[in-house]
């Protein structure tokens, strides 16, 4: 099958014919339809970030099931299938009381050293980023990452369920539990923040203050529910925020991963009010608080989100249902509809801050 390989790096993608394996015990083959571009891509692009080169990154796919392995219970060939990037075993602690997104061991979802590499490139295996590899025509992927969608969603949307949707906005409405009545700060406007955004809508924020240097991004925020916009290029977005909610927010969400604006999002917060850290930042960074004036003095915490509490499973078809009602947006988020030898040019636009999500349609 074809597949946009990254080989090193801080290199480009390039269109590779790779080798993918039959569906063993729990793995699903899917044909790919759609994928989407996270920025985490980017920042494993560029920074490698430690990851096992080379490798298949894209981690948001929709597709169509072209084959199951023997111990496959939950899909057949032609169910319509969301996979996303949150592994989990089913039995550890994690799994047991109802968060599979801590799941202490998510390897299991992985081949073995002894077993054949699932996709590999003239004999050498290629790494399937967090578990999936989607910038390919097919991905090869253990049952508990996958779960079924209508086949009225179309497939270009869907993909963002995988991870864009699940991590807004399921860190507003499962991480953040938002009440009604809340106050919420949403830092960085892409993709993720968006749905960070009308998560908070959805769960009854009473003010949700969009934070991006993209005018463009902040009319995004607008459509997508946010009351209030703040350009960091206008002046101190920490100053703007308090003056528009009266002293602070409730919940802050940084949605970018750099240390000034995780340190913003907490300088803030309200009287107990809370941060969430969901920007993937370099490994090794640091920020600073101040626990007896921060943490003791005015109760606030700090909490690092990964993948919005997702229980995926329930989550996604709960999603996509609210998008078939009109209730939820997607459509709005497919900035670019591009082909798997455009992913370098649809990263180059992500860095440059102008498209929510490009998404390869076409293999
Ligand atoms: N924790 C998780 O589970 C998880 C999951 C997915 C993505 N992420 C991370 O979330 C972050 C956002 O991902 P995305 O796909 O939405 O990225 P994106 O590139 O679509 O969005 C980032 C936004 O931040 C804005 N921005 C950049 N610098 C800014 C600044 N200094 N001040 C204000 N706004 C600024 C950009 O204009 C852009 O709108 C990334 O770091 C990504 O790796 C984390
Ligand atoms: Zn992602
Ligand atoms: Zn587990």
């Amino acid at each position: 099958m074809k597949a946009a390989v990254l080989e090193g790096t801080g290199q480009s993608f390039t269109v590779r014919d790779v080798q993918i394996a039959d569906p063993i015990g729990r793995e699903v083959l899917i044909e790919v339809r759609a994928s989407g571009l996270c920025h985490s891509d980017l920042h494993v692009a560029s920074s490698g970030a430690g990851f096992p080169m080379p490798a298949l990154l894209g981690h948001e796919v929709a597709g169509v099931v072209a084959a199951v392995g023997p111990e496959v219970t939950e899909f057949s060939p032609g169910d319509h299938v969301v996979a996303s990037p949150i592994s989990s075993c089913g039995h550890c602690t994690g799994c047991l009381t109802g968060r599979p997104y801590q799941c202490r061991a998510p390897q299991e979802t992985q081949r073995t050293p002894d077993q054949a590499p699932r996709i590999s490139l003239g004999g050498q295996a290629l790494t399937q980023f967090i578990g999936i590899g989607g910038f390919a025509e097919q991905v090869l992927v253990h049952e508990r990452l996958v779960v079924g969608v209508s086949r009225d969603i179309p497939f270009d949307r869907a993909a963002l369920l995988g991870c864009g949707v699940v991590t807004g906005a399921g860190a507003a409405i499962n991480s953040a539990r938002i009440r009604p009545g809340d106050t919420v700060a949403v830092i960085g406007c892409g993709g993720v923040g968006l749905n960070v955004i009308q998560g908070a809508v959805l769960a009854g924020a009473r003010r949700v203050v969009a934070v991006d240097l993209q005018p463009a991004k902040l009319g995004l925020a607008k459509d997508f529910g946010a009351t209030d916009a703040v350009n960091p290029a206008d002046g101190d977005a920490v100053d703007a925020v308090k003056d528009l909610t009266g002293g602070g927010v409730t919940h802050a969400f940084e949605v970018i991963g750099l240390r000034r604006t995780a340190m913003d999002a907490v300088a803030m917060l309200d009287v107990g009010g809370t941060a969430y850290l969901i920007g993937v930042h370099k490994p090794g960074a640091t920020i600073e608080v101040t626990p007896f004036g921060d943490l003791m003095g005015k109760q606030k915490g700090i909490r690092g989100v990964a993948m919005g509490s997702t229980n995926l499973k329930v989550d996604i078809p709960f999603y996509a249902d609210l998008y078939l009602q009109g209730r939820f947006k997607l459509d709005e988020l497919v900035s670019r509809r591009i082909s798997l030898n455009e992913v370098n040019d649809g990263y180059e636009l992500l860095r440059g801050g102008s498209v929510a999500r490009s998404v390869v349609t076409t293999f």
